[in-house]
């Protein structure tokens, strides 16, 4: 939610600046802007739209400077347009800031600068931020580090910020609250910050992760500085980043949401591995161990998320429910930190998320933590927020997943979720022997199953042609398949602006078949197992009002595949791991209705890939 890139060294600051930006774009592409300091000049250019737009605007203007700030917008204040994109000038044109976050009392802080004479160009709260600094630093004579740290003792809200000022152009202030920065070391005395490591991975593998309320201040070939909003200096933590650069690229793939697909047989390996023997019967999540037993005494474990980390968690809850008999509830963490929530110390909740960034994830896991709950987390970004404030957690090992819309996460979450309900049930006792090493051993082939369906993709994207007009779709499911239905109803709207729902399948006749006809298209879940003759009357249900039937279903179906219009079989698999393999099919039906429909894939309209703003 805003990428925001930063350089100062020996380096020319403009491709470093405009390459992350583009790493960053998933962040946010309604604008995007760059401000480079050159010889006792402040240049500044923005433009609407895509990171692109920008390159093509800027090529016959002055890109030099060996220092600058760039930034892609997805827009919260201010509609998305030339004159609120980042970075905002000072009045007197001195200072340029980028803001990714919220400026909460951003309204009382304009009154009071209005009040003074200033008049303000743009609607954003960044350009507030950027009037307040410089006010400070007129009026007290302050440089502008100090400057930045008395405005933001004034600030209520989110924020990674960094700043430039052409008067003080041989430095750079960065400082975060709630909202991700990370700073690069450089080799040469140079640095690099971005909101994620994805742009600095090319220059340097050494990183500080900022924290809440951390100022930086930066000069090319000194040391790093680091001060608390209180003005005390600590030292920064330098680690080293895991990431690898071929991660980031799209790998001959034509989308990156293609490639993510494809990787699932290596991502789903990448998150087991080394976390489980099927032949000698154990599982361990490291990670979390010392917390397993306080899970199997806890009230009840509370799973908190949003959007597809939350339909995993739904999985979740039908995993840890019925393998490891614990009581849990799934709920939206935007709703569970407004409600008031009786949470105890007896209360474990677990935070899943892709990126460790979603604000609302983030709060409501701090309220929980203030109330006392153990509080957990499953998250892929190494070194994000969710990772940091959790008393532990388990990473997700999916790599760097840069389509916005997230499928190798899901699969990865799913994958997580399953072995701890796995370990917790062995240790409770709920689970033999026998079934715990054959639940370990499907697991395993998951990889190679999901291979298998992936390898079904001629046979999906004939099926994606005949329904790439649709204008609605039911997406229905029972069990743990529910939620498969919820994540292919969410992957078909997001990317290909086609009105979906999914629905536990025996919900339908509480009122959406009254939506049915021969326009709309079903796809049902209808693999083998405990709900498989009920889902069958519910695709009769369907048929008999005209709608057509897309069923998923176990290899060798007979049933089903008697009546539906079309079916994509999936290898047979233990009821519990169907959630792993359902939602293969559903992704790729959704990406290629997409391309058809020529839609952004990657980068879908009004979305960014890591929501920093409630
Ligand atoms: C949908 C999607 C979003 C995210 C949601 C939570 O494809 O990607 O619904 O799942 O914004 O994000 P994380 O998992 O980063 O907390």
């Amino acid at each position: 939610m805003c990428g925001i890139v930063a350089y100062i060294g020996h380096k020319e600051a403009y491709p470093i600046i405009i390459k992350g930006l583009k790493r960053l774009e998933y962040r946010g592409y309604d604008s995007a802007g760059i401000a480079l300091l050159n010889d006792g000049s402040l240049n500044v250019y923005k433009k609407q739209g895509k990171v692109a737009n920008l390159e093509e605007y800027s090529s016959d203007k002055d890109r030099g400077g060996h220092s600058g700030i760039g930034h892609t917008r997805w827009a919260t204040h201010g509609e998305p347009n030339d004159i609120n994109a980042h970075p905002h000038l000072s009045e007197d044109e001195d200072l340029a800031i980028i803001h990714n976050g919220i400026i909460e009392n951003y309204d009382s802080i304009k009154k009071e600068l209005l009040s003074k004479g200033y008049t303000f160009k743009s609607d954003t709260d960044t350009e507030v931020l950027c009037y307040l600094i410089n006010d400070i630093r007129k009026n007290t004579g302050t440089k502008l580090g100090e400057a930045v740290r008395l405005a933001l003792q004034q600030v209520i809200g989110a924020y990674a910020i960094v700043v430039i000022s052409k008067s003080e152009p041989d430095k750079i202030i960065a400082a975060r609250k709630s909202s991700p920065l990370v700073v690069g070391i450089g080799h040469e005395g140079d640095f690099y910050l971005a909101s994620d490591a994805t742009p600095i991975v090319e220059y340097t593998k050494r990183v500080v992760y900022m924290n809440d309320e951390e100022i930086a201040v930066l000069r090319a070939g000194e040391e790093m500085k680091l001060y608390g909003i209180d003005d005390v200096e600590k030292t920064p933590y330098v680690q080293e980043l895991e990431l690898h650069l071929e991660a980031l690229e799209k790998g001959g793939y034509d989308h990156f949401m293609l490639k993510e697909i494809h990787e699932q047989p290596r991502s789903i390996e990448d998150c087991f591995r080394g976390r489980m023997n099927a032949e000698k019967g154990w599982v361990s999540l490291g990670g979390i161990k010392e917390y397993e037993q306080k899970m199997v005494n806890a009230n009840r474990i509370i799973m908190i998320a949003c959007g597809t980390s939350w339909h995993a968690c739904l999985v979740g809850e039908y995993l840890f429910e019925d393998l490891a008999r614990i009581n849990v509830e799934v709920e939206y963490a935007s709703e569970f930190r407004y409600r008031n929530p009786i949470i105890t110390e007896n209360d474990v909740v677990i935070a899943v998320s892709q990126s460790g960034e979603t604000a609302d994830t983030l709060a409501a896991l701090e309220l929980a933590k203030s109330k006392g709950a153990t509080i957990l987390g499953i998250c892929n970004v190494v070194g994000s927020s969710i990772s940091r404030i959790t008393d532990a957690g388990s990473y997700t090992h999916a790599g760097p997943e840069i389509g916005v819309a997230s499928t190798k996460a899901f699969t990865a979450q799913v994958t997580v979720l399953t072995l701890m309900a796995l370990s917790l049930a062995k240790r409770k006792g709920t689970i033999s022997e026998s079934e715990f090493r054959t639940k370990l051993s499907e697991l395993e082939a998951i990889p190679q199953k999901v291979q298998q369906i992936l390898e079904k993709n001629d046979k999906i994207k004939y099926i994606a042609a005949q329904y790439q007009n649709a204008s609605n779709a039911l997406y229905l499911g029972r069990g743990s398949s529910f939620p498969v239905a919820l994540e292919g109803a969410l992957k078909l709207k997001e990317i290909s602006y086609i009105h979906a729902e999914g629905y536990p399948a025996a919900e339908m006749k509480h009122g959406p078949i009254a939506l049915i006809d021969e326009e709309m298209p079903v796809f049902v879940i209808a693999t083998k197992g405990t709900s498989y003759e009920k889902v069958v009357s519910n695709i009769q249900e369907v048929k008999a009002r005209k709608g057509k039937i897309i069923a998923i279903v176990t290899e060798g179906d007979v049933q089903v595949t008697a009546i539906a219009d079309h079916v994509i079989e999936i290898p047979e698999v233990d009821e519990h791991l169907v959630p792993l393999l359902a939602t293969i099919p559903f992704q790729l039906l959704s990406y290629h209705i997409a391309v058809m429909r020529k839609c952004n894939v990657d980068q879908p309209r009004n979305l960014a890939k890591s929501v920093t703003v409630e």
